[in-house]
């Protein structure tokens, strides 16, 4: 855990930019957000009028395949990049999915306040034996598993679902997310989950849309979060040599869509697409 004045210290040298945790809380209709990531929402809006149904649209994919994963067995959950609690938080879904209340879940982000909401809502709301939220850098895979190990919360030799739900689209291919990910898919015992889901800009219907998605990338430049838009093709590497689940790497909606499914009638305007991938056998 961070100390009082360390915390103190990452929420203020945040707040001079917006932050993509925050925007997002924002377009979901979160309250956990600041004049600057409010103004800078609104910016995206203009260009991007849909962007609140397309966060809706990745927070309900995390929903549907969290409860697919928890159905199907695996009982621990790494939620990478976790962002700012609010409706359909990984350990509701799972709880809901399995009423034994056998899941445990470890939430992980590098925004402090986004890190120091988590921490509140466990403390108020969930149970610290099963849940719990710690700071770590997606990007440096190494520490956070160190980290992940010391919490003690999850047991790393069982399947694991590994969550990384809309964040690839901050991580850029200069980093080297290859690396990154199969770091996280080496580490992960046969059986686990890889659930994956990212913004795309893949058949934009007009030139006018492609363009909007070249300005959105640029307007990210300005956040503590730069972006980087994937088609399919590209994407689906992330997922390395693990066997897709049904029905594949697709647009979101069109993964197990329910009743409350936005795009459901036209997944392909969703701009979101994500999949769920299992570790083969040794
Ligand atoms: C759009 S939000 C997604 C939140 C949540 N996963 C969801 O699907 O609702 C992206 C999150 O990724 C986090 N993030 C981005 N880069 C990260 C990194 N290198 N390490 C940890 N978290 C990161 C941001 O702080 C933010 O909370």
């Amino acid at each position: 855990m961070i100390g009082h004045d360390e915390a103190l210290r990452a929420v203020e040298s945040s707040l001079d930019r917006p932050s993509a945790a925050r925007v997002y809380d924002y377009f979901l209709g979160g309250t956990t957000n600041y004049a600057i990531d409010r103004e800078f929402a609104e910016k995206v809006r203009q260009r991007i009028p849909l962007i609140s149904d397309y966060c809706r649209t990745s927070r309900q994919f995390l929903g549907r395949a969290v409860r697919r994963c928890a159905e199907l067995g695996v009982t621990q959950f790494l939620d990478i990049g976790s962002g700012l609690p609010t409706e359909g938080n990984v350990h509701d879904v799972a709880d809901r999915a399995r009423p034994s209340r056998d899941t445990r879940v470890l939430y992980v982000d590098n925004e402090p306040i986004a890190l120091a909401h988590s921490t509140l809502l466990l403390a108020d709301t969930a149970d610290p034996a099963r849940h719990q939220a710690l700071a770590a850098d997606f990007m440096r895979p190494a520490d956070l598993w160190r980290r992940v190990r010391a919490s003690g919360l999850l047991d790393l030799r069982q399947p694991v679902a590994l969550v990384i739900n809309a964040v690839m689209h901050f991580v850029k291919d200069e980093d080297d997310p290859d690396t990154v990910l199969d770091f996280y898919r080496r580490s992960l015992a046969p059986g686990s989950l890889l659930v994956l889901s990212q913004m795309t800009n893949e058949n934009p219907r007009s030139d006018e849309e492609r363009q909007a998605l070249i300005d959105l990338v640029d307007y990210y430049q300005g956040t503590t979060n730069p972006a980087q838009l994937r088609p399919t093709a590209e994407f689906a590497r992330f997922f390395g040599d693990w066997e897709l689940l049904e029905p594949g790497l697709v647009y979101a909606p069109a993964w197990h869509p329910d009743s409350a499914t936005v795009f459901a009638a036209a997944p392909s305007q969703s701009r979101v697409i994500g999949g769920v991938g299992r570790k083969p056998s040794a």
